[in-house]
Protein backbone atom coordinates (compact mmCIF):
# COMPACT_ATOMS: atom_id res chain seq x y z
CA UNK A 1 0.00 0.00 0.00
CA UNK A 2 1.46 3.60 -0.97
CA UNK A 3 0.68 6.30 1.66
CA UNK A 4 1.00 10.18 0.63
CA UNK A 5 3.44 11.96 2.17
CA UNK A 6 0.75 13.75 4.19
CA UNK A 7 -0.79 10.80 5.45
CA UNK A 8 2.13 9.73 6.42
CA UNK A 9 2.62 13.14 8.35
CA UNK A 10 -0.53 12.83 9.79
CA UNK A 11 -0.12 9.17 11.33
CA UNK A 12 3.11 9.68 12.38
CA UNK A 13 1.61 13.03 14.33
CA UNK A 14 -0.57 10.27 15.57
CA UNK A 15 1.09 7.95 17.38
CA UNK A 16 3.98 10.48 18.79
CA UNK A 17 0.60 12.39 20.45
CA UNK A 18 -0.27 8.95 21.54
CA UNK A 19 2.53 8.18 23.10
CA UNK A 20 2.92 11.45 24.81
CA UNK A 21 -0.04 11.03 26.10
CA UNK A 22 0.71 7.85 27.73
CA UNK A 23 4.21 9.70 28.80
CA UNK A 24 2.28 12.15 30.44
CA UNK A 25 -0.09 9.60 31.81
CA UNK A 26 2.49 7.43 33.26
CA UNK A 27 4.84 10.29 34.82
CA UNK A 28 1.76 11.75 36.72
CA UNK A 29 1.65 8.35 38.65
CA UNK A 30 4.82 8.16 39.22
CA UNK A 31 5.02 10.93 40.96
CA UNK A 32 1.70 11.35 42.68
CA UNK A 33 3.41 7.59 43.95
CA UNK A 34 5.85 9.40 45.85
CA UNK A 35 3.97 12.76 47.16
CA UNK A 36 0.75 12.05 48.19
CA UNK A 37 -1.59 14.68 48.40
CA UNK A 38 -0.94 17.68 50.19
CA UNK A 39 1.48 15.83 52.10
CA UNK A 40 -0.65 13.81 54.38
CA UNK A 41 0.07 10.73 56.00
CA UNK A 42 -1.30 8.07 54.42
CA UNK A 43 -2.77 4.95 56.36
CA UNK A 44 -5.00 1.80 54.84
CA UNK A 45 -8.28 2.36 56.59
CA UNK A 46 -8.93 -1.51 56.73
CA UNK A 47 -5.53 -1.47 58.62
CA UNK A 48 -6.42 1.20 61.95
CA UNK A 49 -6.38 -1.33 64.25
CA UNK A 50 -2.80 -2.38 63.54
CA UNK A 51 -1.45 0.52 62.60
CA UNK A 52 0.83 2.19 64.60
CA UNK A 53 0.11 4.72 66.14
CA UNK A 54 -3.43 3.82 66.35
CA UNK A 55 -3.14 0.52 67.27
CA UNK A 56 -3.35 2.10 70.29
CA UNK A 57 -4.98 5.49 70.95
CA UNK A 58 -4.83 8.01 73.91
CA UNK A 59 -2.69 10.96 74.50
CA UNK A 60 1.12 10.26 75.81
CA UNK A 61 3.73 13.72 77.29
CA UNK A 62 6.25 14.46 74.19
CA UNK A 63 7.72 16.95 76.29
CA UNK A 64 7.60 20.20 78.70
CA UNK A 65 4.00 20.35 78.55
CA UNK A 66 3.47 19.29 75.06
CA UNK A 67 1.77 16.11 74.22
CA UNK A 68 0.49 13.98 71.61
CA UNK A 69 -3.30 13.06 71.00
CA UNK A 70 -4.10 10.04 68.87
CA UNK A 71 -7.47 9.45 68.20
CA UNK A 72 -9.52 7.40 66.04
CA UNK A 73 -13.07 8.34 64.49
CA UNK A 74 -15.63 5.98 63.75
CA UNK A 75 -19.35 6.09 63.38
CA UNK A 76 -20.66 7.35 66.11
CA UNK A 77 -17.44 8.52 68.27
CA UNK A 78 -13.97 9.00 68.78
CA UNK A 79 -11.49 6.75 70.51
CA UNK A 80 -10.65 8.07 73.26
CA UNK A 81 -13.73 9.68 74.38
CA UNK A 82 -11.66 11.82 76.76
CA UNK A 83 -8.49 13.46 76.45
CA UNK A 84 -6.98 15.17 79.73
CA UNK A 85 -4.30 17.35 79.83
CA UNK A 86 -2.89 20.22 82.08
CA UNK A 87 -3.20 23.92 80.93
CA UNK A 88 -0.76 25.55 79.38
CA UNK A 89 -0.95 22.06 77.27
CA UNK A 90 0.27 21.89 73.50
CA UNK A 91 -1.14 18.91 71.90
CA UNK A 92 -0.90 17.52 68.71
CA UNK A 93 -4.06 15.70 67.23
CA UNK A 94 -3.55 13.06 64.83
CA UNK A 95 -6.47 11.45 63.68
CA UNK A 96 -8.08 8.83 61.64
CA UNK A 97 -11.35 7.33 60.15
CA UNK A 98 -12.21 3.62 60.15
CA UNK A 99 -15.43 3.85 58.01
CA UNK A 100 -16.58 7.30 56.29
CA UNK A 101 -15.74 11.32 56.61
CA UNK A 102 -15.72 12.43 60.31
CA UNK A 103 -15.30 15.98 61.23
CA UNK A 104 -12.65 17.23 64.27
CA UNK A 105 -13.91 20.56 65.56
CA UNK A 106 -13.38 22.16 68.81
CA UNK A 107 -15.17 25.29 68.97
CA UNK A 108 -14.00 28.54 69.78
CA UNK A 109 -10.74 27.28 69.24
CA UNK A 110 -8.86 27.51 65.75
CA UNK A 111 -9.09 23.47 65.37
CA UNK A 112 -11.44 22.26 62.58
CA UNK A 113 -10.09 19.34 60.75
CA UNK A 114 -12.05 16.84 58.04
CA UNK A 115 -11.01 13.08 58.90
CA UNK A 116 -10.97 11.29 55.53
CA UNK A 117 -10.52 7.75 55.21
CA UNK A 118 -7.15 6.51 54.85
CA UNK A 119 -5.26 10.07 55.61
CA UNK A 120 -4.11 11.02 58.93
CA UNK A 121 -5.13 14.50 59.87
CA UNK A 122 -2.80 16.65 62.16
CA UNK A 123 -3.58 19.64 64.10
CA UNK A 124 -2.47 21.64 67.25
CA UNK A 125 -3.10 23.73 69.92
CA UNK A 126 -2.51 25.24 72.93
CA UNK A 127 -5.02 24.76 75.85
CA UNK A 128 -4.16 27.85 77.97
CA UNK A 129 -7.84 28.01 80.06
CA UNK A 130 -8.73 25.13 82.35
CA UNK A 131 -11.88 23.43 81.53
CA UNK A 132 -13.91 21.15 79.37
CA UNK A 133 -13.63 21.52 75.65
CA UNK A 134 -16.16 19.64 73.13
CA UNK A 135 -14.92 17.69 70.50
CA UNK A 136 -17.80 17.82 67.59
CA UNK A 137 -17.97 16.29 63.86
CA UNK A 138 -19.03 18.53 61.76
CA UNK A 139 -19.15 16.19 58.58
CA UNK A 140 -22.31 14.53 58.29
CA UNK A 141 -21.51 10.82 58.59
CA UNK A 142 -25.26 9.05 59.23
CA UNK A 143 -27.85 8.73 61.69
CA UNK A 144 -25.53 9.37 64.94
CA UNK A 145 -23.82 12.15 63.52
CA UNK A 146 -25.65 14.80 66.29
CA UNK A 147 -24.20 12.53 69.08
CA UNK A 148 -20.53 12.36 67.82
CA UNK A 149 -18.51 14.16 70.24
CA UNK A 150 -15.73 14.08 72.60
CA UNK A 151 -14.18 15.79 74.94
CA UNK A 152 -10.53 17.82 76.28
CA UNK A 153 -10.35 18.12 80.03
CA UNK A 154 -7.98 20.88 80.68
CA UNK A 155 -6.89 20.81 84.51
CA UNK A 156 -5.52 23.23 86.28
CU1 LIG B 1 -18.96 11.76 62.39
CU2 LIG B 1 -20.60 13.36 61.78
Amino acid sequence: MHLHRYEKLWLMLGVSMLVGFFVVLLYGQFVQGFMPAHGFQTIDPTKVDQTPPFNQPGVFKKGDNEYEAVLVAMAFGYQPNVIEVPAGATVHFKITTKDVVHGFQIPKTNVNAMVIPGYVSETSYTFKKPGEYLILCNEYCGVGHQMMMAKVKVTE
